[in-house]
């Protein structure tokens, strides 16, 4: 299977881009999904229009000082005005899937405290509807990361166990009016990203944290992270619940979760710190994973939290059994992981590979973390193909080799504010690490994992939030002056790979 990529320069000349030959031939079965992946706040803009309700971010943003540039998702690229011209982009690539959120405040503007708005149907059916004609799988998220800012304002957002039903009736009506087309739903994207930055650091909205570990007015770092992520795993299981008595045998789809699926490598081989990385897993992945899959927390979540996890009642247990049919995983990334309990460390006091990450991780779980790998332009993005093949093959172990997809793999470049045209279009580094993961992600699955999709992230340019527009994970540009979209190197080599993978090359 090829991995090597020849693209001319301006000047006329090749540039080879090679990572290896793969060995056999493509790992990938005939019905692999192959897509790119977006969000509804990074992506719609039209923050205001047809009736949308406000969300915890358009609130945030519009704070001054939240957001590194001083922007905002008010326009974004402007995804619900041209969304025919991005799918035209997706059919030019060959994407057969396309991973997309629903705004839930632009369908329920006030939460379950306010009426449904039509508009909002009306686009994700109009949005559906184009895709599927275009034989363009839609794989959709029902929140990543928002949530309307009446349920935000009313409860902290996933603090209170009353959002477990707003979510279950939100869930419904979207199963109900689009569940006839959609045949992958994911629950939530990325609920331990959501529980660390909403309430451990406080850095994302609800901002909640304690003055002495963030710099929050407000809230419990040391305790809220466990609620709110105790109240997101039970939001999933309503709504996989439903979804299992209600709807799935009428519609036939499949539902899952996606998770921020950092792979932690031990800092040496010492048996402790091989111990100190899967600590760092539990409490970070399978915090999330283990209640929806086995039914419990992790093991050593148990025995250093005690009582203060949150427990499950029998009904809790009952939802719970209904699991997920697939995991998710967005694998950008590793870090390495020092124990901390067994031999003592000081954040600091250790070698520069462990400074800077300490904490990073919810509580008192005896890890120090650091970024060893490659760095890139953002602060947690380190370069780590490897990540790739050892994270997909600990799901399956760990979880019976239950199906996965890779929802977002993608590398994120620092805003270059005057750029050229080779500039904009030569993303050399971008295509080099695609062909580094994607290459990783084979072997897994030469191993047999059970992976069914890979999404970029991502299609275009678009907000990062609290980077604003100062990152740039696109395989096509997007000027913010006039929203022109322009394909990069790395479009033309994702339709290169997929073309290949279609030829059974
Ligand atoms: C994961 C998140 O789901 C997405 O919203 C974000 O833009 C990418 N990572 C890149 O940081």
């Amino acid at each position: 299977f090829a991995l090597s990529f020849c693209f001319s320069t301006f000047m006329g000349s090749c540039n080879i881009i090679s990572i290896k030959e793969s060995s056999s031939s493509s790992p990938f079965p005939s019905n692999f999904l192959f897509g790119t992946a977006s969000s509804s706040y990074q992506f719609e803009g039209a923050y205001l229009s047809d009736g949308k309700g406000l969300n915890n971010w358009d609130v945030f943003t519009h704070k001054p000082g939240t957001i590194i540039d001083g922007s905002n998702g008010d326009i974004a690229v402007d995804q619900y005005h041209r969304y025919q011209e991005d799918i035209d982009l997706m059919e030019n690539i060959g994407v057969n899937s396309y991973r997309f959120s629903i705004s839930w405040a632009r369908i329920l503007p006030k939460g379950r405290f306010g009426k449904i708005n039509k508009a909002g149907i009306h686009y994700y059916n109009r949005l559906i509807d184009v895709l599927v004609q275009r034989g363009i799988v839609p794989f959709i998220t029902l929140t990543h990361f928002d949530v309307p800012n009446e349920l935000e304002y009313r409860y902290g957002g996933w603090l209170s166990p009353k959002v477990q039903e707003d979510f279950e009736y939100y869930a419904d009506i979207c199963f109900k009016h689009f569940g006839d087309r959609v045949k992958y739903w994911v629950t939530v994207n990325e609920p331990n990203v959501a529980v660390i930055n909403g309430y451990r650091t406080g850095l994302w909205p609800p901002c909640r944290c304690s003055v002495s570990f963030g710099n929050c007015s407000y809230g419990d770092s040391e305790k809220e992270p466990f609620i709110a992520a105790h109240n997101l795993v039970l939001s999933h299981a309503a709504a996989v619940d439903l979804y299992r008595t209600k709807y799935q045998k009428k519609q036939g789809g499949r539902i899952g979760i996606v998770m921020h699926a950092l792979w932690f490598e031990p800092y040496s081989n010492s048996s402790e710190d091989k111990l100190a990385a899967e600590r760092a897993q539990s409490f970070f992945m399978n915090w999330f994973l283990d209640p929806i899959i086995l039914g419990k927390y992790p093991v050593e979540m148990q025995e250093i939290l005690g009582d203060e996890l949150p427990a499950f009642s029998t009904h809790d247990l009952d939802k719970l059994k209904s699991g997920l049919d697939f995991v998710g995983i967005n694998q950008y990334t590793s870090n390495y992981a020092k124990d901390c309990i067994f031999s003592a460390c000081e954040p600091g006091s250790g070698t520069s590979k462990t400074e800077g990450f300490a904490l990073r991780t919810p509580q008192r779980n005896g890890v120090f973390i650091g970024e060893p790998m490659m760095q890139t332009a953002l602060d947690w993005l380190y370069i780590h193909p490897q990540g790739m093949e050892k994270m997909v093959t600990c799901i399956k172990h760990r979880y019976n080799n239950l199906p996965m997809f890779i929802t977002e793999n993608g590398l994120g470049e620092m805003d270059n504010p005057n750029p050229t045209n080779e500039d904009i279009i030569n993303d050399a580094k971008r295509i080099e690490y695609l062909i580094g993961y994607l290459d990783a992600l084979m072997t897994a699955m030469r191993k047999a994992a059970d992976v069914r999709g890979y999404f970029v992230w991502s299609l275009l340019d678009n907000f990062e939030w609290t980077y604003g527009y100062t990152i740039r994970f696109g395989l096509h540009h997007v000027d913010y002056g006039t929203l022109n979209r322009t394909g990069r190197m790395s479009a033309i080599w994702y339709k290169e790979f997929i073309g290949q993978h279609k030829a059974g090359i």
